[in-house]
This record gives structure tokens, C-alpha cells and sequence, in this order.
């Protein structure tokens, strides 16, 4: 099989057949793609939907009661995901993160969660196993995914001013529910609990100071994203994105920082420590200092797409195989052929003015659909 473009039943975004290997080489965890850059942490997209529109992810305007979501059939059952999971698993993944859209919709989350949770690395180590969510029903679910295995959760929130945070979320939300999923959270152990918010120039940069505010002195982990040109319905300008530079000197100029140390090699966020002692934040800063010199990262879409890059428009049909007849070794060995061809990085290429807007055929995946 070439790699030729085949008709699928969805042709929401284009889809390589991949190419199995005749023969297949055991994964062994060493797989490097064309920059050298290891396979680490798949993000796996457990549905499209989500119950907020945020602005800069999936615009009312385009996300309305006529967009056609996935149907049920089309996503990947929870038996063909933790088998993805256990072939990436093999071939070096060490971290996995749901994602959706809001993956606390997908029913049944955590028999999922538990099958992942029982996957081991070569070397017999459990997984990480996180989640990021908008926090929307975490309070009435925390319990039972930390119960399944979940080891800890991230959670999206833009304002900690209820107003701005209802207009952000475009969905008339309150900020104090998912305060309350995030003290939950807490509650059951799903720790460290991250809080992520994307920062819009003169939507909710005056959030800054007093969200940094509201969870300095606990053991939460702020981080700063900076908004990016992902997908093709948010109408990204240049002009709204507040460089990660100016987020940490308006911090440091009411609460001194210092830089931390990256955890480990391809980590997102710059980290930073609060002098005082009380507590760590971070940036997310794809648009002025990418990060792709190091990437590790997969993702696989909702109905089993495998995509190599965020800002990717096509992506690897990995469904194809695990509803076809072919053996783990099989698949994992087309999982190792296209890592090994891997070459994208679309942030760095942008930054040197390389890399062109989406254009309408190669249309960019959309992030509710890829997930965060
Ligand atoms: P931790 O393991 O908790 O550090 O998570 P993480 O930072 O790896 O993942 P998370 O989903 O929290 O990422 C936060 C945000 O960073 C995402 O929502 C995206 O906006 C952005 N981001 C994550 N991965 C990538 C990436 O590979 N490329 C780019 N350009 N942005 C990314
Ligand atoms: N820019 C930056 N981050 C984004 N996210 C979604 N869309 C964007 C964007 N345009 C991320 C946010 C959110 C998560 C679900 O996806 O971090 O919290
Ligand atoms: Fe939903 Fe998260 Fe996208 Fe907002 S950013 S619309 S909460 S998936
Ligand atoms: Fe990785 Fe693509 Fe993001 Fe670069 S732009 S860090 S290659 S996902």
C-alpha cells in the first residue's frame, strides 16, 4: 500500500492510508523522526464536542446547532484506543493526555481511564496519565476518575473574573463552578492540578495580575498561553497575541520571579517561581519562541486519525488499520514508519515567516477536534 489518499467515510480532514511494513521490527521504544526528536507523549481525543465556544477554539458562528459533530460510529471505541495507547506505549510514549473537545462528555470516561492505567512502559513503569478539561463538570466527576487511575488534571480557565470568564466561554458559564471542580479535584488527590488560560490581547490580558492573584500561595500551577493561529475558524490576528515576555513583566513587576528549571526535554512551558516562595507559573509561548526543536508529541483525533503536528491538515488513518485485519505488530510498525517520517514544525517555520495561512483545500485541523 502507497501512501495514496483513499475516500473515507469522513473526509473532514484528509487521511493517509498508512503504509504497514513487510517486515516488522519490534518496537523498542527508540524511534526517532526525521529531526531526531523521540516519541513521547500521544494526546488522544476522545470526542469533538464540547458544551463551552470559546472564541479562539470553536466560534458560535461556525459551531452551531448545523455543524455536523462525529457520529457515534465514526469515534474510536475505548478497546481500539487503549490499543493504539498500548503500540505507542511500546514505542516509547511515556505520558498520555484526553483531550476533546471536553473529554468529561464522553460517557464512561473512566472505564477508559482504567484501561490505560494498566498499561506498563518496556520497563514495567506506570503511565502519566492526565486530562485536560474545561472544569465544566469536574466537581461531580473527579472522584471517579481519580478512582479509575487518573493520576492528575489540568484545567482550562481564561478570567477569574465571572463576567469576562461568561463572555469568554461564550456559553454563559460561571467561574465559580469550575472553582469548585478544581477544589474538588484537589480534594480527591488528582494533583498537580494545572490551570491553563490562553491570553487574548484586550479580550483578558487585564486577567493576568489577578488571576497570577488568585493562585499564588497554592500548590496550583498558573500558565500563560499565548494565543495561536491553530485551526481555521478564529480569525487569529497577530495584534491579539501577547508575547509570554510581557505576561511574566507585568507578574514581575507587582510579585518578583525567577526562572525555573524545564522537568524534562520538550516540556511546553517555560516555568518560573515566585521569589517569595509561594508557588510556580509558567508560559506557553508558541508564537514567539516555538518549541518544536524538541517535540515529542502525537496526537490522535477522535475518530482515530493519527496527526504528527498541531497545525497539521492531514493526518495518518490509524482507524483503518485497527478495524482492519492486521496484527499489533503490523500496526506498530506503521506507527514506526510514520514517526520515522515525521519532519513538521510548523511554529519554528512561522517564526521565519515560512509557513503559509491554511489555505482552503489544506484546510488546518481544528484544535477542538485534535485536542490541546
Ligand atoms: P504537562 O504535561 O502538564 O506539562 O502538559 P502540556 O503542557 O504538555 O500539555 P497541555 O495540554 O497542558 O498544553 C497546554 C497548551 O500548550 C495547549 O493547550 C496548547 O495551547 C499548547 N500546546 C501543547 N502542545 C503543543 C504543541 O505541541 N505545539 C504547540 N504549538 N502548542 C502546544
Ligand atoms: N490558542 C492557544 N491555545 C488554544 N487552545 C485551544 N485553542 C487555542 C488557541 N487558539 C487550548 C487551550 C485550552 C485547550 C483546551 O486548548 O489551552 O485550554
Ligand atoms: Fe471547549 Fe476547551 Fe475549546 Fe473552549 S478551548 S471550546 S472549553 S475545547
Ligand atoms: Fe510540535 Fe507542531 Fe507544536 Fe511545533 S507546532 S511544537 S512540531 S505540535
Amino acid at each position: 500500500m502507497a501512501d495514496k489518499m483513499i475516500p473515507l467515510a469522513d473526509l473532514r480532514y484528509a487521511a493517509a492510508m498508512p503504509r504497514v511494513p513487510a517486515v516488522s521490527v519490534p518496537p523498542i521504544g527508540l524511534l526517532g523522526d526525521t529531526l531526531g526528536r523521540p516519541l513521547r507523549d500521544l494526546r488522544i481525543s476522545v470526542t469533538d464536542r464540547c458544551n463551552f465556544r470559546c472564541s479562539y477554539c470553536m466560534p458560535k458562528e461556525v459551531f452551531d446547532k448545523q455543524y455536523a459533530f462525529l457520529p457515534q460510529t465514526s469515534l474510536l471505541s475505548f478497546e481500539e484506543i487503549a490499543r493504539a495507547a498500548r503500540l505507542f506505549v511500546a514505542h516509547g510514549v511515556r505520558k498520555i493526555r484526553l483531550t476533546g473537545g471536553e473529554p468529561l462528555l464522553r460517557k464512561h470516561l473512566e472505564v477508559l481511564i482504567a484501561m490505560l492505567a494498566e498499561l506498563r512502559t518496556p520497563e514495567g513503569d506506570h503511565l502519566d496519565i492526565t486530562l485536560t478539561t474545561n472544569g465544566s463538570v469536574l466537581a461531580r466527576k473527579a472522584q471517579a476518575l481519580k478512582d479509575a487511575g487518573l493520576n492528575r488534571i489540568t484545567v482550562s480557565l481564561d478570567a477569574i473574573d465571572d463576567a469576562i470568564f461568561r463572555r469568554m466561554n461564550d456559553a454563559d458559564f460561571p467561574v465559580a463552578d469550575v472553582l469548585e471542580g478544581i477544589a474538588e479535584a484537589q480534594r480527591v488527590g488528582l494533583g498537580p492540578i494545572k490551570v491553563n488560560m490562553v491570553v487574548k490581547r484586550g479580550t483578558n490580558d487585564d486577567q493576568i495580575l489577578a488571576m497570577a492573584r488568585h493562585f499564588k500561595g497554592t500548590p496550583i500551577v498558573l500558565r500563560f498561553i499565548e494565543y495561536m493561529d491553530v485551526g481555521a475558524t478564529n480569525g487569529w490576528r497577530m495584534d491579539e497575541v501577547l508575547p509570554s515576555a510581557q505576561v511574566i513583566a507585568r507578574i514581575a513587576a507587582e510579585f518578583p520571579l525567577e526562572p525555573l528549571e524545564a522537568n524534562e526535554t520538550g516540556e511546553t512551558a517555560a516555568r518560573w517561581r515566585y521569589r517569595d516562595g509561594s508557588g510556580e507559573i509558567g508560559v506557553i509561548s508558541s508564537v514567539t519562541q516555538a518549541f518544536c526543536h524538541d517535540c515529542n508529541r502525537a496526537r490522535l483525533s477522535t475518530e482515530g486519525k493519527l496527526f504528527l503536528c498541531l497545525f497539521a491538515s492531514q493526518g495518518h488513518d490509524l482507524r483503518a488499520l485497527l478495524r482492519g485485519d492486521y496484527s499489533d505488530a503490523q500496526i506498530a510498525g506503521a506507527i514506526g514508519l510514520i514517526w520515522q517520517a515525521r519532519g513538521d514544525r510548523y511554529s519554528e517555520l512561522r517564526s521565519e515567516g515560512a509557513a503559509a495561512p491554511s489555505a482552503g483545500a489544506e484546510r488546518r485541523v481544528e484544535m477542538h477536534y485534535i485536542g490541546g
